[in-house]
């Protein structure tokens, strides 16, 4: 299939934004930027389309995704009912990195939800993605714009790596400010529980939603054949084809780690902090305090690490803090749960 580049670097593109949308009227798949990460676009409406993001992802069909929506006018077409709870979050954090899980109305397709009764919604706060979806004129279904297993996209080049040739068009736009994922809360069970940690942080969350809870999956590894929440969870994400190992020291700890085991490993994703001690190349993930530079810097420095060709990393392991909780989430799938505590 010929990919169509659109060229959207903000809303003054009103023809490529025009375009984009009426590709997605039509049913065709558009790759879109978003404050998080990029997303694989389609009709919410359309069970075909729906169905081709996940060939062109090559994404398992039992992983749900995403409603993307410019206001409020769908909701009612969209969920069933809207919890209280979900309600007032929806008014906290909409527009922003925030995903509702809740009970699915008829005309949302299976294909959406992955078979199950719930959806999950979120309104960006990105103008080129707003404008977009207005321009579709329905809601969008929009998982991450990479291929499925693959590290999330923060770039428009980053998604015409994975799927040039797989999609109608990839709408280039600046590079994702958040970095990591939206935060998805289910309110499809009392107390509402947290899927995923992102952009909208737990300290955030528990402000609004005092007797939220923290869904296992977010830091250990699901054991074979438990049921989980959030399928995405389950899956080994982010993952670039380099072994990683995160190691949860400080940073004087985890630089004699580095240096004594330096034979072991041929690269150190690390902290500003750590880079005058280390002695192995060193690739920054940002300040040690700074969660917010270490979301937007990730998934680039994950494709990275095979594109230089690195084989064997080790990753300093952030703070679960604030959205560092994020980025701990991510990093520890990258590295298939294995983290040395020092
Ligand atoms: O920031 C984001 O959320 C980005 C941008 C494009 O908006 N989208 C994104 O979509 O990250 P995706 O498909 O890569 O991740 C969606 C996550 C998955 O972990 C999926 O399992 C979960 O949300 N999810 C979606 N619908 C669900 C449902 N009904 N129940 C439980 N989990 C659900
Ligand atoms: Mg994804």
């Amino acid at each position: 299939m010929k990919t169509e580049i659109l060229y959207a670097p903000d809303i003054s593109a009103k023809d490529q934004i025009a375009r984009a949308g009426k590709l997605l009227k039509k049913g065709k798949l558009v790759a879109i930027p978003t404050e998080t990460v990029y997303g694989l676009a389609a009709s919410a409406y359309n069970e075909k389309a729906v169905e081709n993001i996940f060939i062109a992802k090559g994404r398992p069909n039992d992983n749900p995704l995403i409603v993307h929506i410019s206001d409020e006018k769908p909701l009612s077409d969209i969920a069933k009912e809207i919890p209280e709870a979900a309600s007032i979050c929806m008014k906290a954090f909409w527009p922003g990195p925030f995903t509702a899980i809740v009970p699915k109305s008829d005309k949302i397709p299976y294909s959406v939800s992955a078979g199950l009764e719930t959806v999950a919604i979120r309104m960006p706060q990105h103008p080129v993605a707003r404008a977009i979806i207005k321009a579709a004129g329905v809601p969008l279904a929009a998982p991450s714009a990479n291929l499925s297993g693959s590290p999330s996209p923060t770039t428009a080049q980053h998604v015409i790596e994975d799927l040039m040739g797989r999609v109608h068009a990839i709408v280039s736009g600046d590079d994702s400010k958040v970095g990591v994922e939206s935060t998805v809360v289910t309110f499809a069970t009392t107390p509402p529980r947290l899927l995923r940690p992102g952009g909208i942080t737990v300290e955030q969350l528990k402000e609004i939603l005092p007797d939220l809870v923290i869904d296992q999956a977010v830091l250990s590894e699901p054991e074979k054949g438990q049921k989980v929440a959030s399928p995405g969870m389950k899956y080994k994400h982010y993952a670039p084809k380099a072994l990683v190992t995160m190691v949860s020291a400080d940073s004087k700890a985890f630089s004699e780690y580095c240096n004594k085991n330096s034979e072991g490993y041929d690269m150190v994703l690390g902290f500003e902090e750590d880079r005058k001690n280390i002695t192995l190349p060193f690739e920054s993930l940002g300040k040690e305090k700074d969660y917010r530079s270490q979301a937007e810097l990730l998934f680039a420095r994950l494709r990275e690490i095979d594109q230089k060709g690195y084989k064997n990393v080790v990753a300093h392991a952030p703070e679960k803090k604030g959205v560092g909780l994020a980025v701990y989430n991510r990093l520890i799938r990258a590295a298939g749960f294995k983290v040395i505590e020092l």
